[in-house]
């Protein structure tokens, strides 16, 4: 069954997104990896979020769930993890889901551990996301791996000593970074990540209020080897990617004013301000407390005149779940923009080159694709039509954002492929129109 978002009036309001997905999984993480009691204040409630969940679970990690919540207790916003330690995870078969942060992070941990052995497998997007960029450089310290085709889950992992190396990412990303800063907790001497570009570092500063020792300067970050980690307490910034899809709704639709409250700011996320600042968006971005190491918010989003404009390099590390919102707002722009450097985008939940460009191009628009990125031709606006999710959930928001933004409405079949980090989505967005 296909979801229907018809054109909107002015969306106006104010709401906290949910919180943030990359943040609770590295929460539920280092929680369980720490001694003692971790409270959680604001932990994701979400698909891929309870995935880890029951991951840390099943290793042996005691999740409390408030009682007095007659649901799953997460909305209460609260939850405590009673850890294992860092090195008392116990054997077990993992499902990930579609989690593909759940995928990449943990085997940094459990590799190194003293005993056990752990297979980790998921749903078919899973099974399509690669593993060898994980599983290269943890061989490099030592860990016993294997995976199907040496590429792909499921991944099977078998307890071994690890040594510390310095390591030379060959692209960006967060997750083979805290993956390997995981591993080098457990590692004999120190670890050294060097990093192409900057990417999210969640992991860097969650690990230091943890008690780690972290270094990070100049394109490089260090660990050296820990016996413990005492996170105490942990609070969770709502989430600036799901933030990021009614910063681009009250950006197309006329005469809207948007705000939202406790959004995550943290600078290795926020690449969306910046390249939307260049195409001419004028968004109020008013810093609240920080906590954690993790910076939080206010926007103000309210429509503005957008022009083209180029994206590669170091925005695509900033900016990379965004993109797909980047693409859709470029086509209410006037004049080309192009993205290169992306070519990641191939291997997130879906090939998102061509999931974005498929749903644009059946709403009206004028998109290229290319290996690494697509060339958009603004149009000031988009017809609309029908489109996909492909079982992604950045593609069903992206449509349900074109819809009301569009002069003809959007159909989006896979609309449930929000649960994975928004099960809300589609109640608060009605809020913002006042539907
Ligand atoms: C994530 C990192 C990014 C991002 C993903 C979440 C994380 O992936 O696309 O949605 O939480 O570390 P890469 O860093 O592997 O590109």
């Amino acid at each position: 069954m296909a979801n229907r978002f018809d054109p909107s009036g002015p969306l106006s309001g104010s709401l906290r997104p949910p919180p943030d997905k990359s943040v609770s999984h590295r929460a539920a993480l280092i929680a369980a990896m720490g001694e003692g009691e971790t409270t959680i204040e604001g932990y994701l409630d979400a698909a891929d979020t309870r995935s880890t969940l029951e991951a840390v679970e099943s290793l042996g990690a005691e999740v409390i769930r408030p009682a007095s919540d007659p649901r799953s207790g997460l909305d209460s916003g609260r939850i405590g993890v009673r850890g294992v330690g860092l090195r008392g995870a116990a054997a077990a078969a993992i499902d990930v889901g579609n989690a593909g942060t759940l995928l990449r992070l943990l085997p940094g941990w459990l590799a190194g551990q003293e005993t056990g052995t752990w297979s980790l497998d998921g749903d078919d997007s899973i099974r399509r996301r690669p593993v060898d960029r994980i599983a290269a450089p943890l061989r490099l310290m030592g860990a016993r791996l294997e995976c199907r085709d040496d590429r792909l889950p499921p991944l099977q992992i078998e307890a071994t000593p690890l040594k510390g190396i310095e390591y030379e990412m060959p692209v960006a990303s967060a997750q083979v970074k805290s993956c390997l800063l995981f591993a080098g907790l457990l590692a004999a001497g120190e670890t050294r990540i060097v990093e192409p570009l900057p990417s999210r570092d969640h992991s860097e500063r969650m690990l230091a209020a943890a008690g780690a020792e972290i270094e990070h300067g100049k394109g490089a970050i260090t660990v050296r080897p820990a016996t413990r980690l005492e996170p105490g307490e942990i609070a969770i910034p709502a989430d600036f990617s799901s933030a990021a899809f009614f910063v681009v709704a009250a950006l197309l639709v006329p005469g809207s004013d948007v705000s939202l409250m406790g959004v995550g700011l943290n600078p290795t996320r926020t690449g969306l301000l910046s390249i939307l600042a260049r195409m001419g968006a004028e968004i109020e971005v008013a810093p609240g407390g920080e906590r954690g190491g993790e910076t939080s918010g206010r926007l103000r989003i309210r429509p503005s005149q957008l022009h083209g404009t180029d994206i590669g390099g170091a925005d695509i590390p900033l900016a990379i779940d965004e993109l797909p919102l980047v693409a859709l707002a470029a086509c209410f722009a006037e004049g080309e923009t192009t993205i290169r450097d992306a070519a990641e985008l191939r291997r997130k939940e879906s090939d998102r080159i061509e999931t974005v460009g498929e749903a644009l191009r059946a709403l009206g628009a004028s998109v290229e694709t290319s290996e690494d990125g697509m060339r958009i031709e603004g149009m000031g606006g988009l017809r609309g039509g029908a489109i996909d999710s492909h079982g992604d959930h950045r593609i069903a928001m992206l449509g349900a954002i074109a819809g009301l933004a569009s002069s003809e409405g959007v159909e989006v079949a896979g609309m449930d492929a929000a649960a994975v980090s928004y099960p809300g989505f589609e109640a608060d967005l009605a809020s913002l129109a006042g539907r």
